[in-house]
């Protein structure tokens, strides 16, 4: 038996139990737990720095914790590296495609690592392709494909050893809005398809409504955790926001009306509105997701 630990139920496929991680003085992920459910879209929403991609190298075995336990898939990701690989596929926040070959030519190597079986190996990479979108130009050299190509590209290789479990670290970084829309689209189908994801991501839209759970990340520590609905909700469902001589200023209520009455004995401009998972962010921080993007 590969335990998971005391809290977990029966369907959890991802555990993370007070997990650090130090590079010298940077304490980059500092005493995390959560757990991902088999099924879920799980996002991990946080800001440049907060440790995303380091909890995601840790859980798909790149680099060890300096504290803590992770599992996946039933697995100790310490204890069982190769067991865990086998059922994890990883889109990497960095394209580390092969640009000199072609797309069909980056998914047969990949099932070659993977020792996919000849017999269904052709089959299975026509028929990723297809889902990505890609079959007209698999035999491009990914050089002159589009950065929307190559996301989608680095979807279908990581689905080749038909994973149960995939991590996407920032899926739609740099995408154009449409081309954001198709990746959202492919990862719902993939999600449906029986395959459970965990993403990174510091895009609030992203993590509202592609996400089932959401956990909020900050300076390596996790601030927040619930369904988007429950993040809200936690603050108030309404917001009323204006501009006083500090900057804007935000109130939560629970009611559209309770807001509206807030509102108008305001005797400055205001705009009522729901309130979204970027205020849930900025109360709990004091700072605004994207802040200190640099991308
Ligand atoms: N190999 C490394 N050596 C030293 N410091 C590192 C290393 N990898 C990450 N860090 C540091 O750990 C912290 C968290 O980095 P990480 O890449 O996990 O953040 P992130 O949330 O993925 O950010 P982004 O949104 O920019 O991708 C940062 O301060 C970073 O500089
Ligand atoms: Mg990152």
């Amino acid at each position: 038996m590969h335990g998971y630990g005391v809290s977990a139920g029966p369907s959890t496929v991802i555990r993370i139990e007070n997990v650090a991680k130090r590079y010298g003085n940077i304490t980059a992920v500092n005493g995390v737990s959560f757990s991902v459910e088999e099924g879920e879209i799980f996002g991990l929403l946080g800001p440049n720095g907060a440790g995303k991609t380091t909890l995601i190298r840790m859980l798909t075995t790149l680099t060890r914790p300096t504290a803590g336990e992770l599992f996946v898939a039933g697995y100790s990701v310490r204890k069982h590296q190769v067991e865990v690989k086998k059922r994890i596929g990883v889109v990497p926040q960095q394209n580390n495609l092969e640009r000199e070959l072609t797309g069909r030519q980056n998914l047969l190597l990949h099932a070659l690592l993977h020792k996919v079986d000849r017999a269904e190996r052709n089959q299975r990479i026509n028929e990723l392709l297809e889902y990505v979108g890609l079959q007209d130009r698999a035999d491009d050299r990914v050089q002159n494909y589009s950065g929307g190509m190559a996301r989608r590209l680095l979807i279908a290789r990581a689905l080749v050893h038909r994973p149960s479990i995939l991590f996407l670290d920032e899926p739609t970084i740099g995408l154009d809005p449409q081309t954001r829309r198709k990746i959202w689209d492919l990862i719902q189908i993939m999600n449906r398809d029986g395959v459970t994801v965990l993403l990174t991501t510091h895009y609030i839209e992203e993590a509202e409504s592609l996400c089932h759970r959401v956990g909020i990340i900050d300076y390596g520590r996790l601030i927040a955790l619930g369904t988007p609905s429950e993040l809200k909700e936690r603050l108030g469902n309404y917001c009323v926001e204006f501009l006083n001589e500090r900057g804007t200023e935000r109130h939560f209520f629970a009611t559209r009306s309770e807001a509206q009455e807030y509102a108008q004995r305001k005797d400055c401009d205001t705009v009522v509105r729901r309130t979204n998972l970027e205020d849930v962010f900025v109360e709990l921080t004091g700072r605004e997701v994207r802040e200190s993007d640099a991308s």
